[in-house]
């Protein structure tokens, strides 16, 4: 019992240090519930770009509706392209088998992957797409190597390629960090293609906890309130006691 608990220890030990020592190369983002602009906008690009592979299986069109403002009418002529009613769960029509065979690994359900990976990671690995024409579709990926994903918004960033200069000795992936953007290569400039993920980031880290809001909001009314309660009680108190001193 007690080596497996040292076991346990140990192994949890080790994940939490391969986690932290695999987000050193990641790039930060502050996410931002309140902004809904951002959110909505990340919806269409979730929808438009990655809905047809990736389900959201755990989440109704209705619920995303409600609570990033868009009217019930507008969402479904705009982000629902398939007959699906607004109360429906997320499902895609995709086969899993098939997807597996065409992909080489079945795109998973997005609901809950920013608890899973972190926003970081979500958006670093959006940008980390680079050309190498050994892969399969013709590009890797920095912080997921060998990933069986396309660069689905390869037309939105255009072509990156991994500059190995000042780094001759070892091209290994992780090593030959830096990615170089071919200018003009894709339809947005890359500091439009970071807000671009930003909003789809933003918007998956919204799914994954879609109450998160309300609650943090609650939370502080809780805390003003036993606040005061603290005065009241404590003058309560003192009042109680007056006499008996
Ligand atoms: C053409 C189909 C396709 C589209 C469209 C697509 N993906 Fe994927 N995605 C995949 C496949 C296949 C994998 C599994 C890759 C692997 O495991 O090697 C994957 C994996 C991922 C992963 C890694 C998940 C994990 O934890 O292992 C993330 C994150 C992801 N996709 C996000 C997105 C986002 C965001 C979009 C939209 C911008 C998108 N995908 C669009 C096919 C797709």
């Amino acid at each position: 019992m007690k080596n497996r608990l040292i076991v346990v220890v140990f192994l949890s030990l080790f994940s939490a240090l391969s986690w932290a020592s695999s987000s050193a190369v990641l790039d930060h983002m502050e996410p931002n519930l309140a902004d809904k602009a951002s959110l909505q906008k990340g919806a269409k690009t979730y929808i438009n770009y990655c809905f047809g592979c990736h389900s959201t299986k755990y989440a109704r069109y209705e619920r995303i509706a409600d609570d990033l403002g868009i009217p019930h009418d507008q969402f479904m002529d705009n982000l629902v392209f398939s007959d699906a009613k607004i109360g429906e769960l997320m499902h895609i029509a995709m086969p899993e088998k098939s997807a597996k065979a065409w992909f080489g690994a079945t795109p998973p359900d997005l609901t809950l992957v920013t608890r899973l990976r972190g926003v970081d990671w979500m958006y670093s690995y959006l940008r980390a797409f680079y050309q190498d024409a050994s892969r399969p579709w013709g590009v890797n990926n920095k912080i997921f190597p060998d990933v069986g994903m396309p660069h689905v918004l390869y037309e939105l960033q255009g072509t990156q390629i991994l500059d190995c200069t000042g780094n001759h000795n070892d091209s290994s992936h992780e090593t030959c960090a830096d990615l170089k953007l071919v200018e003009g290569s894709g339809a947005l400039s890359a500091e439009q293609y970071d807000e671009v993920v930003y909003d789809l980031v933003n918007f998956l880290h919204y799914m994954g906890d879609p109450s998160r809001e309300q609650r943090e909001a609650l939370g502080i009314k809780v805390l003003i309130f036993i606040f005061i309660f603290f005065i009241a009680a404590w003058f309560l108190n003192r009042e109680f006691w007056r006499d008996i001193h």
